[in-house]
């Protein structure tokens, strides 16, 4: 009898989930499709492409907010929860939508954005009012400070003090992002009442479960200047799932820019009944600058990538769960920012998914990532419209810098890069829109579109297609142990993955360049090649030489020879 090499011991103290072996695909519905010539993505051009979807894998789609909404955040400012914005289409689409995709094994996730409303929401057209209006409270209400400011320095995401002055009632109200997006008080009983009614609203209509905007602010105490992990903040939330999701089998997503591997565990430990799992950044922000932010990124140092990710990866190797993602509608387009979108563009998207997809978590793919779309290079300020971009640019012009510098940096993190419209084919506007689309296409759709990758089995798009495969069918990608090898080491990643008499071993070489390195003992194996950008790897010994931006992963048995 052969014997098994270091069992691992009990794996299954993570109940199994659905999602734990899930891909979720991220949809930004105003840039994906558009099915009426307005230039704006909307629900039936969703469902126009479910089977896309469909052939990629996917089995999750979360889309951004659909909900009616004047704009002024594209749509993380509702006017009502229960509506859907008509550029978008009507409830009607949406059922439709859920329908639709659920005959395709597809759940839907929306995006519930429950720290602030728009202005235009009834709620504070009402709580303006006066100050005593019965929905006063619903918001977060201050008087002016001593000398008629602002009552305290809170400033807003977007720039500025998150404090306006209501001129009709002489009061301050506050927002955490633009003017027109006031948070919500939820120390008020009423107004948790009235989302959690809202939720199972949306719940019983049958969706998938919920990705939750800015969740980690809505405990602050704003008199103390606390914003993010507040002291109630899990109070609400062990309150919201308790009232809404608790006993229905979804998926929770909370985006946390604040979260740390510990408060992750409070968020998804499997005794406190939260949520599913959280979005962290920690490995986002870690390359801003001191000074200016995101608006002027270091260079990616990998060896502080591979130190956070695989931080996270063991505190919540055992209870809670990761979330996967290198980009989103926030973040610029992933190979632009870790890859190499000019000299390495296939090699190098196909290199950053291999990485992130065969880690412990739930993937995320943000919609154009798998056929590798790149930013924008936009020259002129009109071409932005993203409100943080505008509103960032005056403060910064003002605080001495140029357009063009400002440009520059807006080209490389801005939110617009994400946001440019999905490039379907070579067609005008790459098959987005037969209108005139609201934001500019990126003009290399010519040559870089999903028509083209689709039908190609070497394409990005078709990798990406695998590795959401691979996950389905092999436990140890869902829930092997994860240990990292070479930490140190600036040019490569390399992690294994192991589950009962399965290792998984992922080599990746992040530079534009060929190189040679050594490895371990414990790492020289033959076994069957899982998928890789070159040729397919069947055996590693002592010394290993790595194409530009090659990676692989070769599963092999434990059992001793
Ligand atoms: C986070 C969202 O992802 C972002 O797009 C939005 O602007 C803010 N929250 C405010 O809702």
């Amino acid at each position: 009898m052969k014997e098994l090499v270091n069992k691992p011991k009990s794996l299954s103290i993570i109940e199994r989930k659905w999602w734990h072996a899930a891909t979720v695909y991220q949809i930004y519905p105003r840039s994906f499709c558009d099915s009426n010539g307005d230039g704006i993505g909307d629900i039936p051009g969703i469902i126009g492409r479910l089977d896309y979807l469909q052939s990629l894998g996917v089995t999750v789609l979360w889309l951004s907010p659909i909900y009616k909404s004047p704009m002024d955040d594209n749509g993380y400012d509702i006017s009502d929860y229960q509506n859907i914005a008509d550029e978008f289409g009507t409830l009607a689409d949406f059922d439709k939508l859920v329908a639709e995709a659920r005959q395709r094994g597809i759940g839907i996730l929306l995006d519930l954005v429950v720290n602030h409303t728009s202005d235009e929401h009834p709620w504070f057209v009402e709580s303006r009012g006066s100050r005593e209006s019965r929905l006063r409270d619903f918001y977060i209400w201050r008087p002016p400070s001593a000398d008629g400011g602002p009552p305290n320095d809170l400033t807003s995401s977007f720039g500025g003090s998150a404090w306006t002055l209501d001129p009709r009632t002489g009061e301050y109200y506050l927002h955490l992002f633009s003017r027109r997006q006031p948070d919500l008080n939820w120390k008020n009983p009423e107004v948790r009442s009235e989302i959690y009614r809202m939720m199972n609203w949306w719940l019983d209509r049958g969706i998938a479960g919920f990705r939750m905007d800015v969740i980690d602010l809505i405990g602050k105490e704003v008199d103390a200047g606390i914003t993010a992990d507040g002291p109630h903040l899990h109070d609400y939330l062990q309150e919201m799932n308790r009232e809404t999701f608790g006993e229905r089998d979804v998926l929770t997503v909370g985006e946390a820019w604040s979260a740390t591997p510990d408060s992750a565990l409070l968020y998804s430990g499997r005794d406190r009944r939260e949520l599913s799992m959280v979005f962290q950044f920690e490995y986002v922000t870690q390359s801003w600058d001191e000074t200016h932010g995101k608006w002027r990124p270091k260079p990616v140092d990998l060896v502080k990538l591979k130190a956070v990710l695989g931080k996270w990866q063991h505190a919540l190797a055992e209870d809670g769960w990761n979330s996967l993602f290198w980009g989103n509608h926030d973040l610029p387009r992933a190979v632009s920012r870790y890859g190499d979108a000019t000299g390495y563009h296939v090699e190098s998207a196909k290199m950053l998914a291999t990485v992130l997809h065969l880690m412990k978590g739930t993937p995320f793919i943000y919609q154009g990532e798998e056929i590798g779309m790149t930013n924008v290079s936009f020259t002129s300020l009109n071409q932005y419209k993203d409100i943080e971009t505008l509103n960032m640019h005056r403060l910064h012009v003002e605080a001495g810098l140029s357009t063009e510098d400002f440009i520059r940096g807006a080209n490389e993190s801005g939110r617009d890069n994400a946001r440019t419209p999905m490039q379907w084919s070579a067609d005008p506007h790459g098959g987005f829109t037969t209108g005139s689309p609201w934001i500019e296409v990126n003009p290399n759709y010519a040559t870089l579109n999903a028509a083209s990758q689709v039908s190609d089995d070497r394409s990005i798009w078709a990798h990406y297609r695998e590795l959401v495969s691979l996950r389905k069918q092999h436990p140890v990608i869902v829930y092997g142990r994860y240990q990292a090898w070479l930490d140190h080491h600036p040019d490569v990643f390399v992690y294994t993955r192991t589950l009962d008499d399965e290792e998984l071993l992922v080599i990746a070489n992040f530079t534009p360049r060929t190189i040679t390195i050594e490895l371990p003992d414990e790492l020289h194996r033959r076994g069957r090649p899982l998928i890789s950008n070159y040729s397919p790897v069947g055996e590693v010994g002592e010394t290993l030489g790595l194409g530009p931006y090659e990676a692989f992963a070769l599963l092999s048995s434990r059992l001793a020879p």
